[in-house]
């Protein structure tokens, strides 16, 4: 039979390129990328009720409450197109609490990727970064600057990406990365976030190829 799509986990400390390798991951595999910092995002944009406590959070680098965030994320990977073309989970599960909610709604990935990425390179990384508005595309004003003036001029930056406010978020990613380390040992594969993002995307792409070949191997000999 036809192997079911892919589910994947993509996680590392803030700014550790978690989008930037999901913008490549989605061109070439087709998964629906979640993440849940631009759902939550979305929220804070729309000034929804749930958007106004969130923001408060993420401005201390805080994580956001469960309450807000757990539902959130659940009912994004149930949706008919993450069913049907697999998904690309980003900036979730953040705590033991929130990997056990995925657990208890039978929800498990077949790949779940860290990117690892020393400290001095990811304060740089937040503080040189830049949104375009318009396209959602990730870029930084000294490693993927943007293509051309028109695109320059609206560029803009994320409320949370001071270097004071990134010290807060390594600090909250510190305290619960090992409790979600744990639940996902047998399926992580680690990889140096710390190059140039199309040699990041190589070791990626040689993980996602490997969990496609076994998967076709077991499905065919079923
Ligand atoms: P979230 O939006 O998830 O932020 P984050 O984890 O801090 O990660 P970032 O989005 O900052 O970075 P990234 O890893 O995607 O890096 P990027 O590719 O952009 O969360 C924000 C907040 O929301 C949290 O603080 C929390 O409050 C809340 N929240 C989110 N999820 C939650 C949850 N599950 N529960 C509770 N609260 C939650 O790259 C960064 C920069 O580096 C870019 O400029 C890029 O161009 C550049 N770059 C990327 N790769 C490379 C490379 N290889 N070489 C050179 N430059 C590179």
């Amino acid at each position: 039979g036809k192997a079911e799509p892919l589910k994947v986990i993509i996680s590392g400390a803030p700014a550790s390129g978690k989008g930037t390798q999901c913008e490549l991951i989605t061109q070439k595999y087709g998964l629906v990328h979640i993440a849940a910092g631009d759902l939550l995002r979305a929220e804070v944009a729309a000034a929804s009720e749930n958007g106004k406590l969130a923001k408060e959070y993420m401005e201390k680098g805080e994580l956001v409450p469960n309450e807000i965030v757990v539902m959130m994320v659940k009912e994004r990977l149930l949706q008919p197109d993450s069913q049907q073309r697999g998904w690309l989970l980003d900036g979730y599960p953040r705590s033991s609490s929130q990997a056990a909610a995925l657990e208890d709604y039978g929800i498990r990935p077949d790949l779940f990727i860290l990117l690892d990425v020393s400290e001095d390179i990811l304060v740089e990384r937040v503080v040189g970064r830049r949104l375009d508005p318009l396209t959602g595309k990730i870029y930084h004003l000294k490693y993927s600057p943007p293509e051309n003036d028109e695109i320059a001029s609206r560029l803009t930056q994320r409320f949370d990406d001071t270097e004071e406010k990134v010290k807060l978020r390594l600090r909250t990613h510190h305290q619960n990365v090992d409790a979600v380390l744990s639940v996902y040992k047998d399926i992580t594969v680690k990889v140096n976030g710390n190059e140039a993002k199309e040699h990041v995307f190589a070791q990626i792409n040689a993980a996602l190829t490997h969990v496609g070949e076994q998967r076709k191997l077991n499905s065919g000999s079923l």
